[in-house]
């Protein structure tokens, strides 16, 4: 079958069939294929799209050019994907939650990716801590200890990967296909039963709005449950930071605070409601608030930050950083950040403020950058908050010879400040529940 008949079919606007979509992914892999072939392609699906069923046959074709994990973990292996955010360590939290109430986390996350940070990248700032583990060592951990999480391996969905870095350089990403297929491969390949999509909306997210938000947490649902997979998604709010902590290890410091139980809001109740979707996947709890009060539970006792500490042992980190977050880098300089008027804080660029954390070194610029583990701010005012002049709006995290000015600035471009209080919006914005509900 050659690729030029389905670029031909496609950029007439018709469906393919099922054999051409293999053939699509099956060449996608194959590094003979020229990038001129699969990017026309791309470009057509872009134009033209593609229906639930090709975007279905589309995600399982890319997942089966690699290896296909079938966790033996003694019980329901859950996963939980997010569409990247800022601020955002949900995994960190939930991940230990999940698994101190007899859950099975089973989660490949990502590097940072432009302005949102990526878990690997937070967890590596742990002392000795390996995201790179073997297949065996990694559902070991999932089943002994209940969670693990790890770095996305080369030989899951290789389609995808070809296709990303194309789709990255011929303006093909803003598909809803494309990228409902590219997240799902992974996932199916991943071989969780039950996946919990976190869709982010706002001025941080991929998506913009709450129409764009459903479109692409439907496709990726319906996907997943063409494949028989147990699926549901929450639409929440990425309009600013979700945690007040933007930057590697000060994430991971979040993340203690809060399974410690010293720090509250809107990062712990996003957890607790992704955390809540898993357990009910995994058939742990049987309603949302059944979930929620097993999570709760889990957290007032203390038995989220022990899994956390298990995890990290497990995993070759040093867990005493869970007692003691101070052992964790630590940055050479800190700048603060003051209010340049009195008002309220009424909205802010999400992408902006993460841009301002990778400029400091928490992401990187280039692909091969180092990242510095302790750069990034801890921010003092959310949206809504009443600020004065001069007050103190974020403390910078940075190296010696960071650009901690530009960085300041980018921060203070990123805030839009007003006389009167703004309202705030709900965090989560919608979701589909797993008995396929709309709420
Ligand atoms: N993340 C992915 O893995 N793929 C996309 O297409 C977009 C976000
Ligand atoms: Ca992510």
């Amino acid at each position: 079958m050659a690729l030029i008949d389905i670029i031909a079919r496609k950029k007439r606007g018709l469906a393919l069939y099922g054999p051409q979509i293999r053939e699509f992914a099956r060449a996608a892999a194959d590094p003979d294929t020229p990038d001129y072939q699969l990017a026309a392609l791309l470009m057509a699906i872009r134009i033209n799209g593609m229906d639930p069923r090709e975007t279905a046959e589309l995600t399982l074709a890319m997942a089966q050019t690699g290896d296909m994990l079938r966790p033996e973990v003694g019980g329901v292996p859950v996963d939980k994907h997010s569409t990247g955010g800022v601020g955002d360590t949900t995994t960190l939290i939930l991940a230990p939650l999940v698994a101190a109430c007899g859950g099975k986390v089973v989660k490949m996350s990502g590097r940072g990716l432009g302005h949102t940070g990526g878990t690997v990248d937070k967890l590596e700032s742990i002392p000795g801590f390996r995201t790179e583990l073997s297949e065996k060592d990694f559902l070991r951990i999932a089943r002994d200890v209940g969670c693990c999480v790890v770095g996305q391996s080369g030989e899951l969905a290789p389609a995808d990967k070809r296709l990303y870095a194309l789709r990255d350089v011929t303006g093909t990403v803003d598909s809803i296909p494309l990228i409902a297929s590219s997240i799902m491969s992974k996932k199916l390949a991943g071989g969780a039963q039950g996946i919990v999509l976190d869709v982010k909306m706002g001025s941080g997210a991929l998506m913009k709005t709450k129409k764009d938000c459903l479109t692409l947490a439907r496709a990726m649902v319906d996907i997943g449950r063409r494949a028989g997979r147990r699926m549901s998604a929450l639409i929440t709010g990425m309009d600013e930071p979700l945690g007040s902590h933007v930057g590697n290890a000060l994430e991971v410091r979040e993340a203690i605070d809060t399974l410690a139980g010293r720090v509250r809001g809107p990062l712990l109740e996003v957890s607790l409601a992704l955390g809540a979707q898993m357990l009910l996947l995994a058939g742990l709890a049987k309603d949302e608030a059944g979930a929620g009060d097993l999570l709760t539970t889990a957290l007032k006792e203390g038995r989220g930050l022990a899994k956390l500490a298990e995890m990290i042992t497990a995993q070759g980190g040093d867990a005493r950083v869970c007692a003691d977050p101070s052992l964790l880098p630590q940055p050479r300089a800190k700048t603060p950040v003051p209010a340049p008027m009195d008002g309220y804080l009424s909205g802010m660029d999400t992408e902006l403020a993460g841009r301002a954390a990778q400029v400091l070194g928490a992401g990187r610029l280039r692909k091969d950058d180092v990242i510095d583990p302790s750069a990034g701010y801890i921010l003092f005012k959310r949206i809504g908050d009443a600020v004065k002049k001069g007050e103190l709006l974020a403390m910078l995290h940075h190296g010696e010879n960071a650009p901690a000015g530009q960085a300041g600035e980018m921060l203070l471009q990123a805030m839009r400040f007003s006389d009167a209080a703004p309202k705030i919006k709900p965090l989560i914005r919608a979701r589909i529940a797993p008995d396929r509900k709309e709420k």
